[in-house]
């Protein structure tokens, strides 16, 4: 394998709060964002070389209604509204894949509400490098 994660609760959070009340959650917690549009959670990624990586968000929906989220790489959109469904529990949680093109060294990888909803509840963020064949499991 080929992945780096990056926990929710230790990146730039812009309207949301870190909370450990739904079970399931990797690192020490996940961020809640707050119910506007507009809400952010922003991840400091390393790579080591340019190139197209996957960007495999885990997060968990306890609602039936969508929360969807703009997936900005350095300031560009690589995903507008993208899809992030009800997961039918907030202790259920899944995992959804963009694939986004970085640059060699850092990059910022940021996740927008879209809705007065807000976000999901975000676990964390798993970058898959290049090259590599097996798909992130949790
Ligand atoms: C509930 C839930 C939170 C969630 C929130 C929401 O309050 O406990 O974890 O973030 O709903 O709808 O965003």
């Amino acid at each position: 394998s080929n992945f780096t994660d990056y926990q929710a609760e230790s990146a730039t959070i812009s309207q949301g709060v870190v909370e450990s009340n739904h079970a399931g959650f990797t690192g020490s917690g996940f961020v809640n964002y707050d119910n506007v549009t507009g809400s952010s959670v922003e991840f400091a990624v390393s790579a080591a070389a340019a190139g197209t990586q996957s960007l495999t968000f885990r997060f968990a929906n306890g609602t039936t209604t969508d929360r969807p989220m703009t997936i900005a790489v350095n300031g560009t959109a690589v995903a507008t509204a993208r899809s992030f469904p009800g997961t039918g529990a907030w202790t259920t949680w899944q995992e959804i894949s963009v694939n986004a093109p970085l640059n060699a060294g850092g990059n910022t990888v940021r996740a927008t509400a879209t809705t007065d909803n807000g976000g999901p509840n975000l676990d964390r963020l798993r970058v898959t490098g290049p090259g590599d064949t097996e798909k992130p499991t949790s």
